[in-house]
């Protein structure tokens, strides 16, 4: 714990060091020239030098034909990098003179002002990540300002490694982000986290500000990002940078299930109903849903999904109007495809136990036998971590998967 806090602050003060001389070095630069610049490779611990970590939205302009995929092909794969290289949003002012619309809380009409805009540029991008034998991709949504949270998923279940076994391969992290959603964070907060990707090289932006209601843009962004970078990898598990995972459990779950099942699983919810509610996060007016319930949905705090069907959902998403609660829009995603999420018990997304009090919530035995359970921050995910891999003794092994 204070070893950790040792370490956060030397980097804290690092970070913040080398933000005054990049500062001066790059008054004169814009934002992407400071993104592509290389920095030397003796401050701190960098990796190998990255190459095409930090490219943005590269053009194939000097290719020679012959390396140019023919084009019943392309027509088919989609782009192969990110396509999307100016942001072209502007309000739909349609809606303003309707009465209905005008009722609405001002975080609706928002929603509702840019819900056409559906893809942004990216500002960080990794599309190496997927290179070599990758059997596991982890994501995680995250925001710009919650540096510690990925820092302790880093030191956790968010380390990369090599699985062993037979069909196996590498677990992979990364993270996603959208831009910080106050302006006085904007430009300091920015520089920071480029270090940050730097060091870790790990972190997918775009450019669309991260609210609550555009965690559904997040959702397709990577959707979209999978297809084109990462097309062929088996398994992904996407969730919230502030739940507990066990990857142990994670790939003994997936030891016997193929890639090409319609494999998606996780804390489900079946006929759950909109929240009509005012005072709720969740409330949805009358207006933009009208059904009395939702499709099956998994919680967003994690779920588990096959690449393959990955894929599909990219497609079968952009059939729709974007929806402003992300999980529940997964679940219309899905039903298009008519595939039903499967719940699972080890997925505990939505609380253990309705008392919060109970000792469930403190209990590493209970870590021990689950695959992700929710609300952990970065102090206690680090201790609980350390207490399921320490010396622990169970009475009895926990049966869930
Ligand atoms: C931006 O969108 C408008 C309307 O949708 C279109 O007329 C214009 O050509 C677009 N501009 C760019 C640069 O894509
Ligand atoms: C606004 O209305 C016009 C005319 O009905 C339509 O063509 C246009 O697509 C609408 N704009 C948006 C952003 O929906
Ligand atoms: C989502 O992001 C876009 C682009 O930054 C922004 O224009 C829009 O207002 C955001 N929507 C919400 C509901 O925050
Ligand atoms: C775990 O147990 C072993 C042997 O019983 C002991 O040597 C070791 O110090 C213990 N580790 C911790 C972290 O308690």
């Amino acid at each position: 714990m204070s070893l950790w806090r040792r370490t956060l602050y030397k980097s804290l003060a690092l970070a913040l060091a080398l933000l005054v001389a990049v500062t001066v070095f790059q008054r004169s630069l814009t934002p992407n020239q400071f993104l592509q610049e290389s920095l030397p490779v003796t401050l701190g611990p960098l990796k190998a030098q990255k190459p095409s970590g930090h490219q943005v939205n590269l053009n194939n302009f000097w290719k020679s034909p012959s390396d140019v995929v023919t084009p019943t092909l392309e027509a088919s794969q989609g782009p192969q990098v990110w396509d999307v290289t100016t942001t072209n949003c502007s309000a739909n002012i349609n809606l303003t003179h309707q009465s209905w619309f005008q009722s609405l809380e001002p975080h609706f009409r928002q929603f509702l002002t840019y819900r056409h805009c559906r893809y942004f540029p990216m500002l960080l991008n990794h599309p190496e990540k997927c290179g070599g034998d990758v059997y596991l991709l982890v994501v995680v949504k995250s925001v710009i300002t919650q540096h510690d949270r990925r820092e302790a998923i880093r030191q956790t279940w968010g380390r990369e490694w090599e699985s062993a076994g037979r069909g196996r391969g590498a677990v992979r992290t990364l993270f996603l982000l959208g831009t910080a959603s106050k302006q006085e964070e904007r430009a300091h907060y920015q520089q920071l986290l480029a270090y940050e990707d730097r060091l870790y090289g790990d972190i997918l932006q775009w450019d669309f500000l991260d609210s609550f209601f555009n965690l559904t843009l997040k959702e397709i962004h990577f959707l979209k990002w999978l297809d084109i970078y990462c097309p062929n990898v088996p398994f992904i598990f996407k969730g919230d940078d502030d739940v507990f995972v066990n990857p142990t459990n994670l790939l003994e779950f997936l030891a016997d299930r193929r890639p090409q099942e319609n494999l998606f699983v996780g804390d489900v919810l079946q006929h759950a109903r909109p929240i009509r509610r005012k005072d709720n996060k969740y409330y949805i007016p009358a207006v933009l849903y009208t059904k009395p319930s939702y499709p099956p949905y998994a919680g967003g705090g994690g779920f588990l999904m096959a690449g393959g069907l990955a894929r599909r959902l990219h497609h079968a998403c952009d059939t729709l109007e974007l929806y402003p609660i992300d999980d529940v829009f997964l679940g219309m995603c899905l039903e298009v495809l008519g595939v039903q999420p499967t719940g699972h018990e080890g997925f505990k997304t939505f609380g253990i136990s309705r008392n919060r009090a109970s000792r469930m919530n403190k209990e590493p035995c209970f870590f021990r036998s689950m695959l992700v359970v929710h609300k952990l921050l970065p102090a206690e995910l680090l201790a609980m971590w350390g207490l399921v891999h320490g010396n622990l003794t169970c009475s009895r092994k926990l049966q869930v998967l």
